[in-house]
Formats: structure tokens, C-alpha cells, sequence
């Protein structure tokens, strides 16, 4: 697909719509895309190349945009093998091509392509350094931790078009028309989730640009109404609820605890919060309820003990929310056990190892099924929810 973004600048990427997970495990039902730019000036520059597993139709895309000009520079803002992964096939075509990346990112070509002789074949840049292809020119912004530690972003003063490599990016293939913050959300939690510290200081020198465009790695190039996209990231990388809302997450065996989190949910309606979701950790897709968990400002876990700890589904939840940096929110919990109940206990202690959590009081303990002598404790817990 090739596409125009402004006279000079054409749209290179490939959608990929037959990769099962991204990152060996993430759904994408709409695919994913892998965006690469070409800039046409005196000199002629490529943002970033593909996943190797589209590296023949990039390839193709690349040819017919060129229409018989060579690519002086291939910028290379990030070494995952999602954009970096057909380097070699760029490198063998074009000789003269110069690779121009940060210094990390130089000292990581060889890992992945130890067969290729970079030695003259890099130009490692610094923040503020420039690059002048003609009319146009790049800036580097360097961007560590807003993924990887090498990442750089680009910004193109003539046209003001900020290259933003992972930020800004979404699961779905450009293919699929589809609203932008659902699956960026998804997209950002789980990628970039942890790195909401390097992410803020990438914001901040972002406002200091004046900005007409955005083009990531992945998804759409953002053309209007960019506050709003700004705002959302600024949002979610300061750890801030989206919403307000509870998200009721449960990891049931054989189905007490899903009964008791379903009447749960409906006991914090009946009290007039504002949103209440439910998500099945051991059937629905964990990326989501990881989302979820982060878009609103309360949160409910609900598990069986088992092995004389935590139902691993929630365990593995509650592993993924702390990886993610998961943090000032307020939590209820809700356990079940039938003859010792412990996971209570593990929850509790998952939780308070993250940052400025409030465990809320009473948390419930069910014995096998959720009995007329459970509603007392249950309905503490929702009133404090719903204050
Ligand atoms: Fe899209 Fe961090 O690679």
C-alpha cells in the first residue's frame, strides 16, 4: 500500500493480517500494521523498515515509491524485529545506503545481523542532532524506554510531522477502519504500560514542537485533532484513571466465584457506579482486562485458592499488573476457599508490593458458594466501592 502523507512523504507499511499473536502473545483479530515512510528530497530517506515477515512486500512498496531513485539514509528509530527485522534486505540491495540510529541502536545491529558489516555503514546521532535531506530536514529526539532503551523519535521541521516509532501506535491493521483509542489503549497498556516515567519526559519535549502530523509505528498517521490523542497518552502514562468505573476481574474454578462476582457487579449498579465491567480471567483476553484494569479508577479481584495459594489465572493477572506498573487505584477483594481459604492473602500481598494502593475493607471470603451469610460483607465492600 503506498500512500500519500504530503508531497514528499509516501506511506511504505504493510498490514499484516495472518500473524496469530503480536509479541508470541497478543490477539490482534484486525492485524497489526508495520508503517515505514519514504522522504523524497535531494537526498532520500526511509523511516524504519518491517517485520522480516513482510520484508517482500515492503520491499515492493518501497521499489514503486523510489520510481528508480536510491535511498541515501535508512533511519532506524527502533531495533525490535517488528520494524527492524528487514535491515539486511536493505543493506544487501542498497550498498551506499547509510544507516543513521542512536548510539544504542548502533550497538545493537550486530546482535541481530551478525552476519552484516556495519563498521561504515552508521552515523550514530544524538538528541538534537540534525539531519538535512534538502527542503526538508530531521531532528532526533531521543526516546529511550518508550519501548526499548535505543529508541529515538524523529521530527521533520520543514512539515512538522512527528516520526513517534511505538508511541501513538495501535493493534489493527490500517486496513480495518476502526475507532483508534480502543485497541491503542490495549496496544499501550501491554507494550509500553511500564514506561509511563520515559513516556511523560517524551510529552514534554513533544509540547515543545509544533506538530501537524504524527506517524507511528503501527496504526493510523494522526492528522487532526491531535490534542486528543496527546491527551490520552499524557493520561495514561501518568497512571491516571481514564474512567470511573470498576472493573471486576474473577478467576473461578468451577463457577462459585464467577456467581458471586456477577452479583457482586450488580450490587455496585444497584449503588449507581458510574460503569461496572466484568472480564473472566481464565476465558477472556488478558491484554484487555489488563486495559480495562488500568482504564478505570476501581478495581475488584475475585479467586479461588488453590494449591494452598491463588487460582494461577489471577495470579497471572495480578503478575501482568505489576509488571505493567499498576498503581493508584482502589482495590476490593474478594476470595474463595473451601476448606482453607488463602488466596485472600496472596492477593493482598501481590497488591501491596505496587504503588499507592488501597486495599478497601472488608474483603469477602466465600466458602464454596456465595451464601445469604456472605451479603453483610459483600455489601460493605460495594458501599465503599461506591463512595
Ligand atoms: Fe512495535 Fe516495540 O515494537
Amino acid at each position: 500500500m503506498n500512500k500519500q502523507i504530503t508531497k514528499a512523504i509516501k506511506y511504505i507499511g504493510v498490514d499484516d493480517l495472518d500473524l496469530d499473536l503480536f509479541e508470541s502473545q497478543y490477539i490482534i483479530p484486525n492485524g497489526v500494521s508495520y508503517n515505514s515512510y519514504l522522504i523524497l528530497d535531494e537526498k532520500v530517506a526511509i523511516m524504519d523498515s518491517v517485520d522480516e515477515r513482510k520484508s517482500h512486500e515492503w520491499l515492493t512498496n518501497l521499489e514503486a515509491a523510489l520510481q528508480g531513485r536510491v535511498p541515501d539514509y535508512l533511519i532506524v528509530q527502533h531495533m525490535e524485529p517488528d520494524h527492524a527485522g528487514s535491515i539486511k534486505h536493505l543493506v544487501d540491495r542498497y550498498p551506499e545506503m547509510m544507516i543513521v540510529a542512536s548510539e544504542r541502536a548502533v550497538k545493537m545491529l550486530p546482535q541481530f545481523f551478525f552476519d552484516v558489516d556495519f563498521t561504515t555503514r552508521t552515523i550514530a546521532v544524538k538528541e538534537g542532532d540534525t539531519l538535512s535531506l534538502g527542503s526538508h530536514t530531521l531532528q532526533f529526539i531521543m526516546a529511550p524506554m518508550v519501548h526499548w532503551p535505543e529508541v529515538m523519535v524523529t521530527y521533520e521541521q520543514s512539515e512538522k510531522i512527528l516520526f513517534s516509532a511505538d508511541g501513538f501506535g495501535k493493534f489493527g491493521a490500517l486496513c480495518h477502519q476502526e475507532e483508534w483509542a480502543c485497541e491503542a489503549r490495549r496496544y499501550y497498556f501491554n507494550i509500553c504500560g511500564k514506561y509511563g516515567a520515559p513516556i511523560q519526559a517524551l510529552l514534554k519535549k513533544a509540547a515543545a514542537l509544533e506538530i501537524a502530523q504524527i506517524c507511528p509505528l503501527h496504526g493510523p498517521i494522526l492528522s487532526e485533532n491531535l490534542g486528543y490523542y496527546l491527551s490520552l497518552y499524557n493520561t495514561w502514562s501518568s497512571y491516571e484513571p481514564e474512567a470511573k468505573g470498576v472493573l471486576i476481574a474473577y478467576a473461578s474454578i468451577h463457577g462459585g466465584t464467577a456467581k458471586a462476582a456477577k452479583a457482586f457487579a450488580e450490587m455496585l449498579r444497584e449503588r449507581g457506579v458510574e460503569r461496572v465491567s466484568t472480564t473472566d480471567l481464565c476465558r477472556d483476553d488478558m491484554a484487555e482486562a489488563i486495559e480495562d484494569a488500568f482504564k478505570y479508577d476501581r478495581l475488584v479481584v475475585a479467586a479461588s485458592s488453590y494449591d494452598a495459594s491463588l487460582f494461577p489465572p489471577m495470579y497471572n493477572f495480578l503478575h501482568h499488573l505489576q509488571l505493567k506498573g499498576y498503581q493508584k487505584r482502589r482495590v476490593g477483594i474478594i476470595e474463595n476457599g473451601s476448606w482453607a481459604p488463602c488466596a485472600g492473602r496472596v492477593m493482598r500481598a501481590m497488591l501491596e508490593q505496587m504503588k499507592d494502593i488501597e486495599i478497601l475493607e472488608p474483603m469477602v471470603t466465600l466458602r464454596s458458594r456465595m451464601t445469604p451469610d456472605n451479603l453483610p460483607a459483600m455489601e460493605a465492600l460495594a458501599g465503599e466501592l461506591a463512595k
